[in-house]
């Protein structure tokens, strides 16, 4: 039994998908959520910048005494060195590994779509995973750039017209190519699930990074014996409106999942400066 709080930090939004299946979960943990609201999105951003920004938001969890550390986020998570990771003073988890087990278990022709930033589809992180884990897949990748400002703009309705166009531009490709089990590889994406899965066909098995995080996070916590049943909070700290935050957790998650929601200065998360790894890791 460990009761300090489990961290998790996406850029924005997105990492309220696993924090949802944390809930369901584990809903006697304690969770503090770092969203770099201010400087969503990581995306298309270069992988130098990316794991800058993802030192820092480890940092600012660590500050807050976490026993455990989620990426809910595909694109640092497919960026951060795993030496540095693996460094850390406490237990660090991702979001690629568990969605490619899901999703090599879950097809069946071997076919398998995989979407996500652009910094998560140039990593090619998935594929080095899928094809390790079950040999003879074949996999088609796509960057949908555009899917992560319509999600922080609240485009999330299943009959969104924005997001629909959207996605059957980046998406007609994957069908057409028949996968039959589409990885969302970035946690926002999941929030669009319902115009994915419309434009997929029914056919077609989603893997939402975000819960399978949680998951392998469940895991984590029991193999070391770090569960807490006593907690339940959630903590939110974002780096631009909390307001505008507030509103879209409202629609992103059920009702009880709700707790204060701070502001954290931007300049007080650049001005971190934080060297886990040393210089051989970077
Ligand atoms: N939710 C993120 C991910 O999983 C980040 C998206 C972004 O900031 O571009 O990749």
């Amino acid at each position: 039994m460990d009761k300090r709080p489990v961290g998790v930090f996406d850029s924005g939004l997105g990492g309220l998908t696993a924090v949802r299946e944390l809930r369901r979960l584990l809903p006697g943990e304690d969770i503090v959520y770092f969203g770099d609201t201010g400087r969503v999105p990581y995306g298309n951003r270069g992988s130098g910048i990316i794991r800058q920004y993802a030192r820092q938001d480890i940092a600012f969890l660590l500050g807050r005494g976490v026993k455990l550390i989620l990426a809910a986020c595909g694109t640092v998570s497919s960026t951060y060195p795993p030496g540095e990771a693996a460094g850390l003073p406490l237990p660090y988890l991702g979001v690629v590994e568990p969605t490619a087990v899901a999703a090599a278990a879950a097809t069946r022709s071997g076919r398998i779509g995989i979407i996500g930033t652009a910094a998560t589809i140039r990593s090619g992180s998935y594929e080095r995973l899928l094809h390790a884990l079950r040999p003879g897949v074949s996999t088609m990748a796509r960057a949908c750039p555009l899917f992560v400002p319509l999600v922080e703009n609240g485009h999330i309705a299943p009959q969104d017209p924005v997001s629909s166009l959207v996605a059957e531009e980046y998406l007609a490709p994957l069908r057409d190519a028949g996968v039959d089990t589409l990885i969302m590889g970035c946690t926002h994406y999941p929030l669009l699930a319902g115009v994915i899965g419309r434009v997929m066909g029914p056919g077609v098995a989603l893997i939402d990074a975000g819960r399978e995080a949680a998951r392998a996070v469940q895991e984590r916590l029991a193999a070391g014996g770090l569960l807490n049943e006593a907690g339940g909070s959630v903590r939110y700290y974002v780096t631009d409106s909390t307001d505008q935050f507030a509103a879209m957790a409202d629609l992103c998650l059920d009702a009880d999942a709700h707790g204060p929601v701070e502001h954290v200065p931007i300049e007080q998360i650049a001005a971190l400066e934080p060297d886990f790894g040393g210089p051989a890791h970077r």
